[in-house]
């Protein structure tokens, strides 16, 4: 999938910015806050429906504007494609598809396809499972527009049953409705297990692979699902969970088990990396899961999604700057640097200087 045009509106430091990108590698380079990371944070919104950096709609507008807009147009096997997200001040967003107001967020996925790899991945190794997930669940979403659909009515359910579970001591006729959002969850929660089992089982054969290739063959690193159902990832076995903690639950007035709780394993050598791991290890852990993550989606989309690399080469060391090099045959490819010396060697097809929220052709 190669983006061919990308139009700014009132987005972050930009006013109106239009750029077309080649097909190969896409520089944007600048001094630390002229605007580069705004730019891969507009084609990430565009393919996931999410910044990578805030949940604040908001925060994209451009300060003093009341709308923010974005639209990509992009070449696929199977033709072009085009998205506009358009981000009021208020009210909600709205969402055109070939030119057509959709009224459905997950309407949105499938279209552009792309993995940003930036600084915070960091957070996927380090961090908590809440990050994990996100990663799982925002490759499984650009990949199955059906699982995100899935995500909504887990968490619109969950939101329910939490909500339940708080008010049952004082209204107590509320109770038996448990049952049924337990069933929602269990429905939407078995999709969603499934999904992310077969989706981690890919990646860390991947993983396995492109880690031993980036760390010079010395260690093994491997991706584990660890579900927070753990009788089983089908309806029943969630249901059965649900019942079992429902007591507990109560008393703690949140749900306690589901997919919202699973975690994603990675272990080298057989140890948490987020436990065990050097800070070298964890970085290397998160680059491999992130080029596991592109070439998963390339086999199951039958072409490469783009990449976005965000200020990720000055962190490398230079023999896996090179290996990270040596990958992006074939693939477009965004490059936020402030030196063009961390490129590496790196074959430049266009680049652009930034500045002041301007972006000019270098
Ligand atoms: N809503 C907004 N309206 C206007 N300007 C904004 C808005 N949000 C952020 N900015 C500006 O955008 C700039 C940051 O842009 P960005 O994060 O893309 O910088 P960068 O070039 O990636 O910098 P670095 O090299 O430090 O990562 C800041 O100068 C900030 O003031
Ligand atoms: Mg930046």
């Amino acid at each position: 999938m190669i983006v061919t045009d990308l139009r700014l509106r009132q987005y972050r430091s930009y006013e109106a910015c239009a750029l077309a990108p080649c097909e190969g590698v896409n520089v944007l380079l600048g001094d630390n806050g002229q605007g580069k990371t705004n730019v891969l944070e507009a084609l990430y919104l565009c393919c996931t429906g999410r910044s990578h950096r805030t949940r604040q709609d908001r925060e994209l507008i451009r300060w003093g504007a009341d709308f923010a807009s974005v639209k990509v147009e992009a070449q696929r096997r199977d033709g072009s494609h085009q998205v506009e997200i358009v981000l009021p001040q208020a009210g909600r967003r709205k969402l055109k598809i070939a030119g057509q107001e959709v009224s459905k967020s997950g309407e949105l996925m499938g279209h552009v396809t792309g993995v940003l790899f930036s600084p915070e991945d960091l957070r996927t190794v380090k961090d908590g499972p809440a990050e994990r997930r996100r990663f799982v669940d925002m490759a499984l979403s650009q990949i199955k527009p059906s699982y995100y659909y899935a995500l909504q009515r887990y968490a619109r359910a969950l939101k329910q049953r939490n909500e339940v579970l708080k008010l049952a001591s004082v209204q107590p006729g509320l109770l038996p409705t448990l049952d049924s959002w337990d069933e929602q969850l269990a429905q939407a929660g078995a999709e969603l297990m499934a999904q992310r089992r077969g989706y981690v089982a890919r990646l860390s054969a991947e993983a396995g692979e492109t880690h031993r290739e980036i760390s010079d063959g010395r260690e093994r690193l491997e991706i584990r699902y660890a579900p927070s159902v753990t009788l089983g990832d089908d309806r029943q076995a969630i249901l059965d969970g649900l019942f079992a903690a429902r007591e507990n639950d109560l008393r703690r007035m949140t749900t306690s088990v589901g997919p919202h709780r699973d975690d994603v394993l990675l272990m080298i050598g057989g140890r948490d990396v987020r436990a065990y791991g050097s800070q070298g290890q964890q970085r290397t852990a998160a680059l491999a899961m992130r080029l596991s993550e592109l070439n998963v989606m390339r086999e199951v989309m039958g072409e490469w999604p783009m990449l976005m690399l965000d200020d990720v080469m000055s962190e490398l060391d230079p023999s896996r700057r090179r290996q990270l090099v040596n990958r992006l045959d074939g693939i477009q490819t965004f490059i936020t640097c402030t030196d063009v010396d961390d490129l590496a060697g790196a074959r430049i097809g266009k680049a652009w200087r930034v500045s002041g929220g301007t972006l000019a052709e270098a």
